[in-house]
């Protein structure tokens, strides 16, 4: 199969969909590996390395136009709409919940959309989704003490404390992944840290590995509302898989809080899960709501490319080199787990939750895409 890997446009996007090892496992597998020249640069991987393992550098209208299979990192944003088409498998993050063109381009052109965040396993877990949300998590807990600091217009608390100074309070909303290594994170800096989660299987786990240094609570409109007005920094990990995230934090709640508390809304990208955050960037992260900081950036692992290109490569490698091997009808017959990452083919849109957020009809994917017999 040609396999394409696209040099990431969005703002301040760095990372890349492949790295020189993968494209070395394609290439040994048998398959034609493009690179869009320069597409590595982000991650200090050079396009030497890539050519070197025997990939071809091409340039951005050949890799659009040649792959069978599109590798990247992001979804496509407005000016690469027009490079969709029918008969090309596009293999990123979509995140299409909260974004109403991209699902009109993605329908318009025909294009299969396999998304990484929604390709999940039988115990329910998302192993694309699942390293970005670690590094995500970590990265909150940073931004959050680093927000807190008086002359970046946080209320000047060191989030650890010093002995015979408390410590700051950190509420994290959701202890999926995103949560869980934030609260590492949060409590290695010394914090004081609540979890809020409504799955009491996943409390049961959050005790057994983080034992009583955190206060594990049922999460409840009240308890929210409660948690949040004593919150130094309030961190937003809820995930609905494939859904708008819920909004959880009211605009009401957000007026209660201290003045110069930090809101990391994690979920951003699934809409967010605070009534008053808008997406941001890494060349500005911050805005302030009623003397609360906002840091709402969407794709945060984009701010440490090195670290996320690999981690982000290790777990989709497999999957690329199923569908490269197999051609997706196989793969997906194959691997239940990546079926559920498809979400639109044919112009039809195979996710229901994807169809759901925005009003538009659901069509399963068997009835969309004959599987092959494995
Ligand atoms: N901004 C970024 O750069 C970035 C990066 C990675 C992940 N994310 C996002 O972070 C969010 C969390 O991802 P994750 O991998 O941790 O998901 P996850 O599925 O591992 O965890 C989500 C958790 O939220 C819990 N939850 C659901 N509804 C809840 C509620 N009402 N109250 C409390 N908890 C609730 C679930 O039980 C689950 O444990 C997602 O929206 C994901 O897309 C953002």
């Amino acid at each position: 199969m040609e396999v394409g890997v696209a040099k990431e446009i969005k703002p301040d996007e760095y990372r890349v969909a492949l790295t020189p090892a993968g494209a070395l496992e394609l290439i040994q597998h048998g398959h034609d590996v493009l690179v869009e020249t320069g597409a590595g640069d982000g991650s200090a991987f050079a396009d030497s390395a890539y050519e070197a393992v025997g990939a071809r550098l091409v340039s951005v209208d050949e890799v659009w136009s040649e792959a069978e299979l599109l590798l990247k990192v992001k979804e496509p944003i407005a000016s690469e709409y027009g490079r969709l088409r029918d008969d090309l498998v596009l293999f990123t993050y979509l995140h299409i919940a909260a974004d109403e063109p991209l699902i009109r381009a993605l329908v318009e052109s025909g294009v299969t959309g396999v998304a990484y965040e929604t390709v999940e396993t039988a115990n329910r877990s998302l192993p694309l989704l699942a390293p970005m949300s670690e590094i995500a998590g970590r990265l909150a807990a940073q931004a959050g003490a680093y927000f807190l600091e008086k002359p970046l217009g946080g209320r000047g608390l060191l989030l650890g404390g010093v002995p015979g100074v408390s410590p700051g309070e950190v509420v994290v909303i959701g202890g999926g992944m995103v949560g869980y290594n934030a609260a590492v994170i949060a409590l290695g800096l010394g914090a004081n840290v609540t979890i809020l989660e409504r799955s009491i299987d996943r409390m049961r786990h959050l005790e057994e590995v983080l034992g009583s240094r955190v206060t594990l609570l049922m999460s409840s409109s009240l308890q929210i509302e409660e948690s949040v007005a004593d919150a130094d920094v309030v961190i937003g990990a809820v995930l609905i898989p494939g859904a708008l995230a819920p909004r959880l934090v009211t605009a009401d709640m957000v007026r209660e809080m201290k003045e110069g508390s930090v809101i990391a809304d994690v979920a951003i990208d699934q809409g967010g899960c605070v009534e008053t955050s808008r997406p941001t960037t890494h060349s500005e992260p911050v805005y302030v709501v009623d003397g609360v900081t906002h840091y709402c950036v969407a794709n945060m692992p984009g701010a440490v490319p090195i670290t996320s290109t690999k981690a982000l490569t290790n777990a989709t490698l497999p999957y690329v080199e199923a569908i490269a091997d197999h051609g997706l009808a196989e793969a997906v017959a194959r691997d239940p787990a990546l079926s559920h990452g498809v979400n639109v083919l044919d112009g039809k849109i195979t996710y229901e939750a994807v169809a759901e957020a925005h009003g538009l009809e659901y069509h399963p994917l068997d009835d969309v895409l004959p599987l092959s017999p494995v």
